[in-house]
């Protein structure tokens, strides 16, 4: 039988993909029958993941247009086609008040979070989408609808991929659509310092009782992607556990503000 995404032979490019929520994202495509093009830094984390998930990696920093270039000539070499485009990979850094932040390290924060999602949309679009179609989804956060303390750089420019989301909806419809899924707190290496050792108080502020496994995130990413939202564009999918819900809000969101204020970054 098939599947309902239609995702069969597609093509997926997922940055940040070797653990977390990225790596659950290429699994998650390679389990609805899609090929993957994965990478992140970690050169030896990037081999491992692109065999486990029988596709093809590259290791880079997404801040690097060049990175990006490859990446996408690398899709096309070996699969040829680009269908899917998954901007995931982010940094959580400069981490602390706006007022203390360093000018080069908020550039890096938005080169990763903001500048690469477009970079590697236009590079994919050039190559493929323009003529093709396909579709593109962008990992932001639910924290991007309201501020924490220390977490202004990465807030801000998750707002922005917010925006650019929309704009971008605008700019390559019919032939692309894009969206964006807002994860709540997940349990990955880069929030580990905000569940690790608060988890039985974060979880029990939320409406549906758990923080999230990069799975859950995952599934909503391909939904998102696949034939089963073609009439979807310009849409952010809150995927929080309810973290979004009054009732979370009084002890969740005041749980999670006090770990980040409490946090000392490293
Ligand atoms: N975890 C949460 O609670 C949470 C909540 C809301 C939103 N999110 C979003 O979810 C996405 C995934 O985060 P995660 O929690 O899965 O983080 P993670 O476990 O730390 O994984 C991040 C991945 O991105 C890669 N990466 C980081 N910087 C990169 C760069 N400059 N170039 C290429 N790859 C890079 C990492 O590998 P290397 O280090 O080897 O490069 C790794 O594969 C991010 O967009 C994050 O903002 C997470």
């Amino acid at each position: 039988m098939t599947s309902p995404y239609g995702l069969e032979g597609r093509v997926a490019i997922v940055t940040g993909a070797s653990r977390g929520i990225g790596l659950a994202v290429a699994e998650a495509f390679v389990a609805a029958g899609a090929r993957v093009c994965v990478t992140a830094r970690d050169p030896d984390a990037v081999r491992w993941a692109a065999e486990d998930l029988g596709g093809v990696g590259l290791a880079g920093s997404v801040a690097d247009p060049g990175h990006l270039r490859e990446l996408t000539e690398l899709a096309l070499r070996e699969f040829g086609r680009i269908d899917v485009v998954v901007n995931n990979a982010a940094t959580n850094e400069p981490y602390g008040p706006l007022m203390d932040a360093d000018p080069d390290r908020w550039r890096e924060a938005f080169n990763v979070n903001v500048e690469a999602p477009l970079r590697l949309v236009q590079y994919a679009w050039r190559a493929w989408l323009r003529e093709h179609g396909g579709s593109v989804v962008n990992v932001c956060t639910e924290g991007a609808g309201h501020v924490g303390p220390n977490v202004g750089a990465y807030g801000t420019s998750k707002a922005a991929l917010l925006h650019l989301t929309q704009q971008l909806s605008g700019e390559l419809a019919p032939k692309v659509r894009v969206n964006s899924v807002s994860p709540g707190l997940v349990r990955t290496e880069m929030a580990r310092f905000v569940w690790e050792q608060a988890e039985d108080e974060l979880a029990a502020g939320l409406p549906l009782g758990r923080i999230g496994e990069p799975e859950d995130i995952a599934r909503a990413v391909v939904w998102l992607a696949s034939g089963a939202a073609e009439w979807i564009t310009g849409a952010d999918l809150l995927v929080d556990g309810g973290t979004r819900v009054r009732a979370a809000h009084t002890t969740t969101a005041y749980a999670v503000h006090e770990r980040l204020r409490a946090h000392r970054a490293p």
